[in-house]
């Protein structure tokens, strides 16, 4: 995805959010060009070992539709979180649904995870999926993270995987999750951050910004804005390289856990 950084000067933040609807919309064409029954490798351009390796079990893989994966994700959101039959999930920008079909799992019939994505093929690609293979507990809305369609204190539990990275507000985002959240919610996040600024060029990249990494945060930073927001016990619980494009020594894949207090 990310051969040759493409210099822009002076990109406007409606430009930015413009390629990246253009991106994943492509890639939610493109991934749906065998939907349904596609139990070949590659189907949907990501492979279960791709998501082995970012931390996602594969017991837990093999009990959600092929369709979904898509390689888009940078670390599992998942991991470490307690998610109890009955409880509401929302996941920001859930593409075509992984994490959602995964916590849907754990919700079972009385429970809900709600999926937001400003993509509308995501959105599409990810209600297909649910219809088709019966999954009544999950639903998905074309929305923005930044004013999520999720009434006050309804949601026991909110994940987003690698894509606050790619909001143009994040503390917007970070309070909108500790709006949604119950007291005592859980924040569990799977995100690209940096340890250094990036040159002006990357920041300045489409390539660089639809690649997940030219709007990363440095890591503190990150770490600060979601206790800006409110969250207490904000904590790194993993931390890898971000294996995508040509600045990895810089770029880190983390996974997160804060908590909205409880009173
Ligand atoms: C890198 S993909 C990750 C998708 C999914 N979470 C996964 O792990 O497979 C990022 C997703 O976030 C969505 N997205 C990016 N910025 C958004 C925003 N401000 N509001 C809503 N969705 C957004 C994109 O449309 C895309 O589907």
């Amino acid at each position: 995805m990310n051969e040759g950084l493409q210099m822009r000067p002076d990109l406007t933040e409606e430009e930015i959010k413009a390629a990246v609807i253009e991106t994943f919309t492509a890639k939610a064409i493109e991934s749906d060009e065998c939907f349904p029954y596609c139990f070949s490798l590659h189907c949907a351009r990501g492979t279960i070992p791709e998501a082995e390796a970012i931390g996602y079990m594969r017991e837990d893989l093999e009990q959600i539709p092929d369709e979904v994966l898509m390689g888009l994700g940078c670390g599992n959101p998942l991991v470490g979180i307690t998610i109890k039959p009955g409880d509401t999930v929302v996941d920001l920008g859930s593409g075509s649904g992984i994490d959602v079909f995964l916590a849907s799992k754990k919700v079972g019939e009385q429970g809900k995870v709600i999926g937001i994505d400003m993509t509308e093929e995501m959105v599409q690609k990810a209600t297909k999926t649910a219809a088709h293979y019966g999954y009544d507990n999950v639903e998905f809305h074309v929305a923005e993270i930044e004013d999520l369609p999720i009434d006050n204190c309804t949601a026991d539990v909110v994940i987003s995987n690698c894509s606050v990275n790619l909001s143009l507000d994040k503390p917007r985002v970070f309070n909108e999750a500790f709006r949604a959240l119950k007291p005592g919610g859980v924040l569990g996040l799977a995100d690209v951050v940096v340890t250094r600024e990036l040159s002006e060029e990357t920041k300045n990249s489409i390539d660089a910004w639809t690649s997940c990494f030219a709007g990363a945060l440095l890591k503190q930073e990150y770490l600060d804005t979601i206790i800006r927001a409110g969250f207490e016990n904000v904590e790194i619980v993993a931390e890898r390289e971000f294996n995508d494009g040509n600045s990895s020594e810089r770029v880190r894949s983390i996974i997160v856990r804060a908590q909205k207090p409880a009173n």
